[in-house]
């Protein structure tokens, strides 16, 4: 019988460079209040946000991609001739074809790369970087652009303001390539479709989210799979210098970090507190934040990083990374 090779590549894989873009155009709850009912106490109380940035005529999901990711692969030290493969974690395409991967490898000048689009909505980021991840252990990939870019002002109703007042855009991006250390832990990701119709995007146009019930499973289904991901990792809670939620809404993000304190984490876990001036960005949030905390100085290489993504499906998936 024929016996076909199989690859085999690097023993362990880490985060090689952080980068992420955002559109100029600032939008404060008091700009939302003079077009819908709602007011500035009233997001920063129920939601966090104090201002967001929104997308121009020309930013587009592949337009914010390329921006993070070319700053991803110079904060690496690498140019773009040393990435074969980018994936591209995105919901908010308005057309699917041609992919946002294939667009994005050309223009960050990633000649003939691998590339392929990932949707797993506001979890896309965490599903994209444990594919990568595999992908450099089992040899498909020698080191990979993973991106999570979208411009949400597309599919949200700009007077609906269950929606409009959270939702924003940009991208983020990191490179991951082989190490000698592991610096990306195993990923405890999983859907619950039975909750599918929470979120939707009823008649293809705008998004719809039963937001309080997505509120109820978010604060008690996510911190128990943030757990498994430190399990999954050997990592204990109290190792934790920074917890990076994506960042939905900072009432979540809290509740996520009290029930991790009340298992073991430090008091002193540094939290991702970004939707704050950045909104609601999807797949964009977790490596965004990432990468704002650093350039702040709240984030140093070697930081333990725990991760978790969550959002329409509902999916969600979590790993520990160490920060580059
Ligand atoms: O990223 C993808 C995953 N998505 C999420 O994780 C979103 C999770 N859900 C949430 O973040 C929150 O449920 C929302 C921010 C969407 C809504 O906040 P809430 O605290 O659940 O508000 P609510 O819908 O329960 O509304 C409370 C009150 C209502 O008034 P009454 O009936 O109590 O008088 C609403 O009419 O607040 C009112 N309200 C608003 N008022 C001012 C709802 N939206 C607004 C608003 N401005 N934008």
């Amino acid at each position: 019988m024929t016996r076909l090779r199989q690859s085999q590549g690097a023993a362990a894989t880490r985060i090689l460079g952080i980068g992420s873009s955002q559109p100029e155009r600032v939008v404060t709850n008091d700009d939302l209040s003079k077009i819908m009912d709602t007011n500035d106490e009233w997001i920063r109380d129920r939601v966090g946000i104090t201002e967001r940035r929104v997308a121009g005529p020309k930013d587009t999901v592949v337009s914010m991609a390329v921006e993070a990711g070319a700053k991803a692969i110079a904060a690496a030290g690498l140019t773009p001739s040393d990435v074969d493969t980018v994936l591209v974690a995105n919901c908010t395409t308005t057309v699917p074809i041609p992919n946002a991967a294939a667009q994005v490898a050309e223009l960050v000048g990633v000649k003939g790369a691998g590339g392929f689009d990932l949707n797993a909505a506001c979890a896309g980021f965490c599903y994209a970087l444990a594919a990568a991840s595999d992908m450099v252990r089992a040899g498909s990939a020698g080191r990979v652009l993973v991106i999570g870019s979208e411009k949400l002002t597309d599919v949200v109703d700009p007077v609906d303001r269950s929606t409009a007042i959270i939702f924003a855009d940009a991208a983020g991006a990191m490179v991951v390539g082989p190490s000698d250390e592991p610096g990306i832990g195993p990923v405890a990701w999983g859907t619950a479709g039975d909750l599918v119709e929470m979120i939707t995007m009823p008649n293809d146009r705008y998004i719809f989210q039963e937001g309080q019930s997505v509120f109820r499973w978010a604060t008690t289904k996510i911190a128990p799979i943030a757990m498994r991901a430190l399990e999954l990792a050997g990592v204990q809670p109290s190792d934790v210098d920074v917890l990076i939620p994506h960042q939905a809404n900072l009432r979540i993000v809290e509740a996520i970090a009290k029930r991790l304190r009340k298992n073991g984490a430090r008091e002193d876990m540094v939290v991702a507190d970004d939707i704050v001036t950045s909104g609601n960005t999807s797949s964009a949030s977790i490596p965004m934040a990432m990468d704002h905390m650093r350039a702040e100085g709240r984030v140093h290489s070697g930081d333990v990083a725990l991760l978790i993504g969550f959002g329409a499906g509902l999916s969600y998936a979590g790993q520990v990374v160490i920060c580059p």
